[in-house]
C-alpha cells in the first residue's frame, strides 16, 4: 500500500501533470510504502506485479525493490496493462536485485482468465 493513496486525478494519464505521470518521468522517485512485508526470507520465489506506467513499473516498485535483500531469490515480473507488452519493464528492475534469479516475465490482459495465470505459473513450476 502506497503511504499517500492514489486518487483518481493522480492516475489521469490524459493529464500530464498528474501525480503518477510526474513519478515516471522521475526515474529517482521513490513514493513511500505505508506497510512492511514480513517474513520474505521464508519464500525462495517472489512475484513482482505490477501495472505498466508509461512503459514500465510504477516507481512505487522501484521503492519495493530497494526495500528488500532479494539475493539468490527467483524474482518473475508480472504486469497488466491496457495494450502494452511487458517491454523493458522487468528487465529494468533487474538494476535492483542483481544477485537474483530473474525470470522472463509475462504481461496478462486485461480479463485474463485465472486459468492463463495458472498456465504461466505451471510453466515455472510454481503451482500444479
Ligand atoms: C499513469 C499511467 C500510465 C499508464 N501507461 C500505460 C502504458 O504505457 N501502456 C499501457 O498499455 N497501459 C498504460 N496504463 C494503463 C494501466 O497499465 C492499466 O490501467 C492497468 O494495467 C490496469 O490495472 P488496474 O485495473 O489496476 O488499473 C497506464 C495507467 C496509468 C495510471
Amino acid at each position: 500500500m502506497p503511504e499517500k493513496a492514489y486518487t483518481k486525478e493522480d492516475l489521469n494519464y490524459n493529464d500530464e501533470t498528474t501525480r503518477a505521470t510526474v513519478e515516471q518521468k522521475d526515474e529517482s522517485a521513490r513514493p513511500a510504502i505505508k506497510n512492511k512485508l514480513e517474513g520474505l526470507e521464508k519464500y525462495d520465489t517472489v512475484v513482482i506485479a505490477y501495472p505498466i506506467w508509461w512503459g514500465q513499473a510504477p516507481r512505487i516498485i522501484d521503492t519495493f525493490m530497494e526495500s528488500y535483500d532479494f539475493t539468490g531469490k527467483k524474482l518473475v515480473p508480472i504486469c497488466t496493462s491496457a495494450s502494452s507488452d511487458i517491454g523493458s519493464s522487468g528487465d529494468y528492475l533487474h538494476r535492483f536485485a542483481p544477485q537474483a534469479k530473474w525470470q522472463d516475465g509475462k504481461r496478462f490482459a486485461k480479463g485474463a482468465s485465472e486459468a492463463d495465470v495458472k498456465a504461466f505459473f505451471a510453466g515455472l513450476g510454481l503451482v500444479k
